[in-house]
């Protein structure tokens, strides 16, 4: 199945499609750093490096699924929480001008815990109901990576809208596994300090 990326950034839901056998066809970003990252990531994807609202839809490629980890800071606990007041939270309706010229049978969206919550649900709803109106079905979860084999907690919204009504009812989210690695199996304990040490400077500034 072909999958198109929006939000892009250094290619973590992608990697995680790839990995599954999916083809990452083409991709949006706007940060050129990350563009960089991603370039070395997916040579084979074709990455528009610009602004999502001068991304021209029709002359992008169809695609079964596109992905999109919107910006999460309007949104987040950690965040200023002015949601679609935010010109980062009105981004979300720049994936549906896309999804309306592209029509994709699914769309993957990723955002913080928090989205499900945030404006006592009301921005939750909109979305909701936004898809909803272009004749989406939709199925949600609120997870945590460290439910997944992840050592870190990571907790987010993971929401998948399908035009299939068969397809949305069969869908399952993905079993629970057991934690088996630590950080230290990761990223080493010499780094651990590392990151230590550099918590203890910010948190002191
Ligand atoms: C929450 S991050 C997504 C991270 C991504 N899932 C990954 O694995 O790296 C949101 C991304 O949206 C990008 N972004 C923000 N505003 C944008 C815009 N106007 N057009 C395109 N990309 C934008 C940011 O640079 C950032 O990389």
């Amino acid at each position: 199945m072909r999958v198109g990326s929006l939000f892009a950034g250094i290619g973590g839901i992608d990697l995680g499609f790839k990995q599954s056998g999916f083809d990452v066809v083409w991709a949006n970003e706007i940060d050129k750093d990350a563009c960089k990252t991603y370039r070395l990531n997916f040579p084979e994807t074709t990455l528009f490096e610009k602004d999502i609202r001068k991304l021209n839809a029709s002359l992008l490629p169809k695609v079964d699924i596109i992905t999109a980890g919107f910006p999460c800071q309007p949104f987040s606990v950690c965040g200023n929480q002015k949601g679609f007041n935010d010109s980062r939270g009105n981004l979300f309706f720049e994936i549906l001008r896309i999804v309306d010229v592209i029509q994709p049978p699914i769309i993957f969206l990723e955002n913080v815990a928090n989205l499900v919550k945030h404006d006592e649900g009301r921005t939750f709803n909109i979305i909701h109901n936004e898809l909803v109106c272009r004749d989406y079905y939709l199925r949600y979860l609120v997870a945590d990576a460290c439910d997944y084999g992840i050592p870190q907690h990571r907790t987010r919204t993971y929401l998948i809208a399908f035009q299939n009504v068969n397809q949305c009812e069969s869908y399952r989210f993905p079993q629970k596994i057991k934690l088996k690695k630590r950080i230290f199996d990761l990223i080493g304990k010499s780094s651990w300090v590392e990151y230590i040490l550099l918590f203890k400077a910010f948190t002191s500034l």
